[in-house]
């Protein structure tokens, strides 16, 4: 059938024997979590999608996060943002639809420069992107010279050109360690930097952005799920304020969440995560109970059948990232893909014992800066010596403090051309 009658069909809400017979399949997939009535509203899409993407050599990656119908009934892959950003290297595919959020979808063409690389919605954005800017992180370099900084997926493509290495959810303390540095600077997420804090030696200086979902969640809320539910399994994702990660059984990024509801087999679980997860993963697992707290993403939900539709039918709306941002910025995301992930740790309670800080004995080159530090790209040129004026290094950064520091280091740099 036609990509274009399909979509003639679905914009006039048509469901026909057609139809019908063409998402039969899918339909099978997903009866469990959607009734009838709302599938044929969906299904004129998913037929109409599924021959877009064949006419354009398309391929739609989703994130755990999308809704069922997106995730089940069009998504060619599926996965957390590291799988993404490693599917979107070894696909064939002339154009990616990334059925996610905008940094998921620039990533995806840092490592695809060629490929036209599409997000159905442009607003769909993340809390803890816009928690910081490329400028920030040069601050922050100005005040830890040498210092490598690693930046969580979930930034700006300007963001990770000021970046020494990318880190996911799922990989964040093997990037950390991978460096062998006894200090880093984490940016952006300060509750996923303090989980990596208490899985290694290595200091962490923190940047204070959150996830505007799961900084929502409460260790009450998780303690009264236990007290209705005795025996259930709880699942958190690292981006959860501490108290939550205390008392969950897992803590992992969405996909190591999937994978360790696989691994356990619990009664009865709950993810404390975003809603749609619960859905996508309990049609896997039809003899395990979910109990579903409620925290949506409302820019992940910015993306939706039809704009998906209208996505591939106008090869709209294209990612682009001017080229001398993204040279650099690649570089931070291919040095994270370059990096073996070690199996996750499985459970707080059974965290790797913190060891004892390692030395690294510090090389000092020409700028007086240790060579084992940032990546040359980053180093600074002179200009900046240890021993400037003492922060404590626990000092957690916002934009706040980082403009008091410039601040003072205009007046300093005023006063000593005054003398
Ligand atoms: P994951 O990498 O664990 O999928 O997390 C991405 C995200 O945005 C979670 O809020
Ligand atoms: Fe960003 Fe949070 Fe939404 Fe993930 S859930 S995309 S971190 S706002």
């Amino acid at each position: 059938m036609n990509a274009s009658t399909l979509a003639r069909w679905a914009r006039a809400n048509e469901y026909n024997a057609t139809i019908e017979d063409l998402t039969a399949p899918v339909y099978e997939k997903l009866r469990q979590v959607i009734p009838e009535i709302e599938w044929q509203v969906h299904a004129p899409y998913v037929a109409a999608i599924n021959a877009f993407k064949k006419e354009r050599n398309a391929i739609i990656l989703a994130h755990n996060y999308q809704t069922p119908e997106i995730f089940h009934g069009v998504a060619d892959l599926t996965g957390d943002s590291l799988a993404l950003a490693q599917m979107a290297v070894s696909t064939e595919a002339d154009v990616i639809v990334l059925c996610g959020v905008h940094f998921m979808a620039e990533t995806a063409k840092l490592l695809n420069p060629r490929k036209v690389v599409l997000i159905p919605d442009l607003e769909a954005g993340c809390s803890l992107a816009e928690s910081i800017t490329g400028a920030d992180v040069r601050l922050l370099r100005q005040r830890y010279p040498g210092v490598p900084v690693v930046t969580y997926v979930n930034t700006s493509a300007d963001v990770k050109a000021e970046t020494d290495v990318c880190c996911t959810s799922a990989n964040a303390v093997e990037v950390v360690e991978s460096l062998g540095v006894d200090k880093v600077i984490f940016l952006p997420d300060e509750y996923l930097g303090r989980y990596v804090a208490s899985k290694t030696s290595v200091e962490i200086i923190l940047w204070k952005g959150h996830c505007e979902v799961h900084e929502r969640f409460t260790a009450e809320e998780i303690n009264a799920y236990r007290g209705q539910h005795p025996g259930i399994y709880v699942l958190a994702h690292p981006e959860c304020p501490p108290d939550v990660l205390d008392v969950a059984d897992f803590v992992g990024s969405t996909s190591g969440m999937i994978n360790q509801v696989g691994r356990v087999s619990p009664e009865r679980v709950v993810m404390v995560t975003e809603c749609s997860m619960s859905d996508n993963v309990a049609l896997a697992h039809p003899d395990v109970e979910f109990i579903r707290p409620c925290n949506l993403c409302p820019h992940m939900k910015r993306i939706t059948l039809p704009k998906i539709l209208d996505s591939l039918e106008s090869l709209q709306h294209r990612v682009e990232v001017p080229e001398d941002v993204a040279r650099r910025a690649r570089l931070s995301v291919e040095r994270m893909i370059a990096i073996k992930k070690k199996p996750q740790v499985s459970s707080p309670s059974a965290a790797v014992a913190r060891p004892g800080r390692k030395e690294i004995p510090h090389a000092p080159d020409e700028a007086g800066i240790s060579q084992r530090t940032c990546y040359p790209e980053h180093r600074p040129q002179g200009g900046f010596s240890r021993g400037s004026p003492h922060f404590p290094d626990s000092q957690i950064f916002s934009r706040q403090n980082l403009d008091a520091l410039a601040t003072e280091r205009r007046l300093t740099a005023r006063r000593s051309q005054n003398q």
